[in-house]
């Protein structure tokens, strides 16, 4: 298949393109590049791609495409909360404008990463696709309007489906630092300390990179009845944790560190554990890495690319990496770059 696959250049784009290029399909990329630079170890090889901002996509630059795998987005909830206004744009809007224009463009099928945060508070109940969606920060109410609005203009000839992944972990060449399990084993590296903010109680399922890019992949080759409109958890049970014991995990990988939850964030509401049964049954998925495995892969990973504290806490993170792009004059307020050459 010929895909185009958003977001190319993230943290979940940059281990996505391989595996759909392995796997045969013709892989062409779309991004911006705010975290092309942001690279740990050997740089990854992109593929060709578009370097627009998705907000000025054209039905001509869709045109072509089998399907669109759509990751670009601000990724987060601290990002959510600076800029409400931007997240709408970006990832409601954009989103939703991508959605349609590919369709006008007879690109078939449209996969959606979506997140499991759409859950927001949601008890000690495991949670199935069907439960009620209780966002609780701009991030995760721009992921709910565009199942919504991209839901209602499927049809026989365009096929959306919503993957609501699990938070992510595990290793990329463009690592994100502020996702759980990647945070803690990073601290614990660099200080000694395996650090909670919270009060460790909410519950955090998770997924390695790599099987939320075999869901994907997945859910590119499955026949179009089984992804038709379909909303679908991706992670497993297994990794239905609380943050403290996320952080138990670190502790038992990196030597000599110390658990330390020190609360000084607050309750978090943000808290669900959730059913996969319906990716499982559906399309036969299973996610294969648990949370010690990827815990000891990034310890690897992190002690022999050298990580610092200033890469960690600033070019892999992404809330302060983008206030320093504009700072730098290179992006504007409205996240839009502004040299010439892109977007
Ligand atoms: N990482 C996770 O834990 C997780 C969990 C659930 C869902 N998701 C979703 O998966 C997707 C990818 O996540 P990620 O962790 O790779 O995020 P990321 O921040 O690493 O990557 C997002 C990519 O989108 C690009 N982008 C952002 N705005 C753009 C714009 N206006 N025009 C063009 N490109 C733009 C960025 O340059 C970046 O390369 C996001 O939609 C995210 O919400 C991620």
């Amino acid at each position: 298949m010929r895909v185009l696959v958003t977001g190319h250049q993230g943290y979940l784009g940059t281990v996505m393109v391989p595996i759909l290029q392995e796997a045969g399909h013709d892989v062409v990329g779309l991004d911006s590049g705010f975290f092309a630079d942001c690279v740990l170890g050997p740089a990854p090889k992109d593929p060709p791609s578009l370097q627009i901002d998705l907000r000025d996509v054209t039905v001509a630059q869709l045109v072509g495409f089998d399907a669109v795998i759509h990751l670009a987005a601000l990724s987060n909830d601290p990002l959510g909360a600076l800029a409400p206004q931007i997240t709408y744009d970006i990832n409601h809007h954009a989103s939703v404008r991508l959605a349609k224009l590919a369709k006008q463009a007879g690109v078939r099928r449209f996969l959606y990463a979506s997140t499991c945060s759409v859950y927001g508070s949601a008890g000690d109940e495991l949670v199935t696709e069907s439960a009620p969606l209780k966002p609780l920060t701009p991030y995760a109410e721009s992921k709910v309007r565009v199942e919504d609005d991209v839901a209602a203009i499927a049809d026989d000839g365009f096929s959306p489906a919503f993957l609501r992944n699990a938070t992510a972990f595990g290793f990329s060449p463009r690592l994100r630092a502020d996702i759980v399990l990647n945070n803690l084993v990073g601290h614990a590296v660099l200080t000694g300390d395996v650090r909670v903010l919270s009060d460790g109680t909410p519950w955090r399922p998770l997924v390695h990179a790599r099987d939320i890019a075999r869901a994907f992949l997945i859910c590119l080759r499955a026949p179009t009845h089984k992804i038709h409109c379909a909303a679908y958890n991706v992670g497993t049970e297994q990794n239905n944790l609380t943050v403290a014991e996320i952080a138990e995990a670190v502790v038992d990988v990196v030597p000599n560190s110390t658990l330390l939850i020190t609360g000084e964030s607050g309750p978090d509401p943000r808290s669900y554990r959730v059913d996969f049964s319906a990716i499982r049954e559906a399309l036969g998925y299973e996610a294969a890495w648990s949370i010690p495995d990827g815990a000891a892969e990034l310890f690897k990973e992190y002690t022999s690319a050298g990580l610092t504290s200033d890469a960690f806490f600033k070019r892999f993170t992404r809330l302060p990496h983008l206030e320093s792009l504009q700072r730098a004059g290179i992006l504007d307020e409205s996240m839009r770059r502004i040299d010439s050459s892109v977007g």
